[in-house]
């Protein structure tokens, strides 16, 4: 791969140790994916931030790091494994929100904003159509290549980190327009008439597709929200972080359907929701925001608890950004969702908060969020947010 001069001498180390090893996992990266030369990224997200994934040994790597490393772009951060301001109240034990802390540390040195959301889209960290970045959540970076029309692969944490401390990532991959080409064609026949369709909808495309770039029709409208969802799904259950949706997404407009077609009906869906749903009844958790809750969404979730408690017997959670609780402190709807039960886990969510052992059965408004629980071991619902406010009251699912 071809290096600038200023490249070479990062290389060298003259920069100091973190941006010596940023260049090396940079220069690797871009010689086994056969990259020309580096190039400029507008901004950077970074996931691996929960003490529950990285353990010691990633929070030894961060500290090396952070003691000369100071990223170039503005970088956003994936959530962290709890709530950094009220983690006892979500069951967190002392000693993991110890480490969690000094992992925080370690990006805070950094200079990296403590975001801790998916949705960095959401509170500020927006990308312009064709600009290059580099981002790592799979939900983000699907959202960011295909929703916004910006170009990133999908980072591991690692490499997201090099980019930030160099500005710079590899030119290969998504990055270049002639691996961008849509090269099957879903025709949707089926209307989606309830938020968690979506994510049955990610299911069916994500698991047909794979690894090619689905080129989407039949889908007359789709608000962020559920373009969000969709975008999680889509993506856990296939792997390519690009999708085009005819008249929705922007770059739809360049590319004609291609031949290879695919159709989707309603029994399809209908399937999705089988296979995600297990035979349960009692619900013991609701966590609704993966990715994590827009103020939208969190309006909507305290308009539904209005006069209502939550059943003792289960915990009620909602997934967000600290930056879309403080609107939804200022509006009201923090006293709402509180006042019946709920309670907010800002910085973190269902994925990466330690939950392995807590809870027995799940209700939720995201496929992904399902595929994530029952690594968790958990029994999965996904259903509607009226069915989810509802399972929550009931501690059952209707
Ligand atoms: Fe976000 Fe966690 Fe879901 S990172 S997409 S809320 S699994």
């Amino acid at each position: 791969m071809y290096l600038t001069k200023t490249e070479e001498k990062m290389l060298d180390g003259e920069e100091g140790y973190a941006v010596k090893k940023s260049m090396e996992i940079l220069v690797a990266l871009g010689n086994i994916y056969g990259a020309e030369k580096l190039i400029e990224v507008g901004s950077v997200q970074v996931a691996g931030v929960s003490y529950h994934n990285l353990g010691d040994a990633g929070l030894e790597f961060l500290n090396e790091l952070a003691k000369d490393g100071k990223v170039k772009v503005l970088t956003t951060l994936n959530p962290a494994g709890m709530d950094l301001e009220d983690w006892r109240k979500l069951g967190i034990d002392e000693e993991f929100a110890r480490k969690q802390n000094l992992v925080i540390d370690a990006f805070r040195k950094m200079g990296i904003l403590i975001s801790c959301t998916c949705t960095p889209y959401l509170i500020g960290n927006l990308p312009r159509y064709g600009e290059h970045v580099a981002w790592s959540e799979s939900s983000a970076v699907t959202f960011a290549n295909s929703v916004i029309g910006a170009k990133t692969n999908r980072e591991g944490g690692p490499s997201a980190l090099a980019a930030a401390f160099v500005g710079k990532t590899p030119y290969y991959g998504l990055h270049l327009d002639e691996n961008r080409v849509p090269d099957t064609h879903v025709e949707v026949r089926t209307k989606l008439t309830k938020f968690s369709d979506w994510g049955a909808l990610g299911y069916c495309i994500g698991k047909q597709v794979q690894n090619k770039i689905p080129y989407i029709t039949g889908i007359k409208d789709a608000s962020v929200d559920e373009l969000k969802t969709f975008c999680a799904s889509v993506v856990t259950f296939g792997s390519k972080p690009l999708f085009y949706m005819k008249g929705i997404t922007p770059a739809s407009e360049k590319y004609q359907p291609p031949k290879e077609k695919i159709v989707l009906e309603d029994r399809d869906i209908r399937e999705a929701y089988e296979r995600i749903n297990d035979d349960v009844e009692d619900i013991d958790f609701v966590c609704i925001g993966c990715p994590h809750a827009s103020i939208k969404e969190i309006e909507e979730i305290a308009r539904l608890l209005e006069n209502k408690t939550i059943s003792p017997n289960t915990e009620f959670w909602v997934a967000t950004s600290r930056s879309m609780k403080q609107l939804a402190d200022n509006r009201g709807y923090t006293e709402v969702i509180e006042r019946a039960g709920g309670k907010f886990a800002c910085d973190t969510c269902m994925a990466v908060a330690p939950l392995k052992g807590r809870f027995r059965a799940v209700a939720t408004t995201s496929a992904k969020g399902c595929y994530y629980s029952r690594h968790n071991m958990m029994l999965t619902k996904m259903g509607s947010l009226e069915e989810c406010i509802e399972a929550a009251v009931k501690g059952k699912w209707s």
